[in-house]
C-alpha cells in the first residue's frame, strides 16, 4: 500500500470518485483522457472488472464445478486494443443498439441521417457511439451488492441523434452472483434510444461455444434481409433453427441450410421475448456441461439478439494471449428489435423530454 500512496494520492485529490486499491489507471487515451479499471468482487468468490471507457466488462472470473477459475468473457489485455478496433467486446452500446436501415428515421415529420458504419446501415450508436467514450464513474455499495456507477452525456446532434441525452448505468455485483445493469435516460428533445451490453460469452473458457446450450425464451424471431436489416415480420420459431424453447446446444443447427443462417453467418438475429414489456422475465439459460457453469438472464426488454460470434476470424488476439476464432463466444443482448424507429408495428423506442428510460438486465451465473 505504501509504495502505491504517492500515486493514489494525487488521483484522491482531483477526483470526486471512490477508489479501492485494487482500483487501477487503465491507460489514456490519444487526446489525453484517461481510463481506469475497476473491481467488483463477491462473497461467492466471483469477480467482475468493468472500465469506464466504453462501460466495458472487461472480465468475468467465475470458479467451475471443481472450485477452478476461468474468465468467461471475451476482451483485452489493454485499453489500446479495445480503442484500436473491438467488436465491441463487453461494451454498453448506443445510443441505439443494433441496425438502423441507412442510418435514416424519421420523428415528428423531421428526417435525422445518423452516422453509417456497417456499410449503408448505422450499427451500435454509429462511428463513436457509447462504447468508445469515457463515462465518469463512480463505485458505491448498496443493499443488492457492490456497484459502479456510470454516468453520460451525449450532446444534441452527436452521430447525428437528436437531444441532449443523460443516460447513467449501474452495474451491481450481488451476493447472489447477479450481475444486475440497470440503465437510465432523460433527453431535453424527444429521441430514440436502444441501449444494450455487448459481452461475449464463453462458459467454458476456451474455445468454440458450439457446446454450450442455449434455452431462449421466444415463440418468435424478427427475421432479416441480406444486409441484416429486420423485414418488419415476425416468424414462428416452431420447426426453424430458431427453436431454443427448449435448451439447445447453439452448434446444433448453426450450419443448417437456412437463407436467415445464411444472411447472419450464423445466428445474429432478435428473438421476441415471450412477457411484457418492462416487466422483468426469463430471456435466456445457457449450460456448459464440461465446467458445469450456469447463466441465467433477465430482461425488461422486449427483444434479445443472440449473436453467435459469426464475424470473429482470428484476427482478435485477446486477454492471456488468446485468439478469438470463429464463434468463440456468443452475446445475449437484451434490446429493442432492431431497425424499430423505421417498423411502427415494433414496440417504440422514442424517448420524449418528460419522460424516463429505464432497463434491467440481469446475468446470473451459477453451477449447474
Ligand atoms: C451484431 C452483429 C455484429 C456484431 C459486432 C452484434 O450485435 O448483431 O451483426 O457483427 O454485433 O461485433
Amino acid at each position: 500500500m505504501k509504495k502505491y500512496a504517492k500515486y493514489l494520492f494525487p488521483i484522491f485529490l482531483f477526483s470526486t470518485n471512490a477508489y479501492a486499491k485494487e482500483d487501477i489507471s487503465f491507460g489514456k487515451l490519444a487526446n489525453g483522457q484517461e481510463a481506469f479499471l475497476y473491481t467488483l468482487k463477491n462473497n461467492k468468490n466471483t469477480e467482475i472488472k468493468i472500465t469506464n471507457y466504453g462501460g466495458i466488462v472487461t472480465s468475468i472470473i467465475l470458479p467451475d464445478k471443481k472450485g477452478n477459475i476461468s474468465d468467461i468473457v471475451l476482451g483485452f489485455d489493454n485499453l489500446q486494443e479495445y480503442v484500436k478496433n473491438s467488436p465491441y467486446f463487453g461494451s454498453i452500446v448506443g445510443r441505439y443498439g443494433n441496425r438502423i436501415a441507412k442510418g435514416v428515421f424519421h420523428l415528428n415529420g423531421k428526417t435525422y441521417k445518423l452516422a453509417t458504419n456497417n456499410g449503408v446501415n448505422h450499427l451500435h450508436g454509429g462511428k463513436v457511439g457509447f462504447d468508445k467514450v469515457i463515462w465518469n464513474a463512480k463505485k458505491f455499495e448498496s443493499k443488492e451488492g457492490k456497484g459502479l456507477e456510470l454516468n453520460y452525456t451525449s450532446k444534441d446532434g452527436e452521430e447525428g441523434y437528436p437531444g441532449n441525452l443523460k443516460i447513467n448505468v449501474k452495474y451491481v455485483l450481488t451476493d447472489n452472483n447477479e450481475l444486475k445493469i440497470y440503465y437510465q435516460a432523460n433527453t431535453d428533445k424527444t429521441t430514440i434510444i436502444n441501449p444494450t451490453n455487448h459481452s461475449y460469452f464463453n462458459l467454458f473458457g476456451s474455445g468454440d461455444i458450439l457446446s454450450n446450450k442455449l434455452m431462449i425464451n421466444a415463440n418468435y424471431y424478427t427475421p432479416i434481409d441480406s444486409v441484416s436489416i429486420t423485414t418488419g415480420k415476425l416468424e414462428k420459431v416452431a420447426g426453424t433453427p430458431f427453436d431454443f424453447r427448449k435448451p439447445k446446444y447453439i452448434g446444433k443447427n448453426i450450419n443448417d441450410k437456412n437463407t436467415q443462417l445464411s444472411y447472419g453467418k450464423g445466428y445474429d438475429h432478435n428473438f421476441v421475448l415471450n412477457g411484457k414489456i418492462g416487466k422483468l422475465k426469463l430471456a435466456a439459460t445457457v449450460t456448459e456441461s464440461k465446467s458445469g457453469r450456469k447463466m441465467e438472464m433477465y430482461t425488461t426488454e422486449p427483444g434479445l439478439q443472440f449473436y453467435s460470434g459469426n464475424f470473429l476470424d482470428g484476427s482478435f488476439k485477446g486477454k492471456n494471449e488468446q485468439v478469438y476464432k470463429n464463434r468463440y463466444g456468443f452475446c445475449l443482448e437484451a434490446q429493442h428489435y432492431p431497425d424499430s424507429p423505421n417498423k411502427p408495428s415494433f414496440p417504440t423506442t422514442v424517448l420524449k423530454p418528460n419522460q424516463t428510460y429505464k432497463q434491467l438486465t440481469i446475468y446470473k451465473f451459477g453451477l449447474m
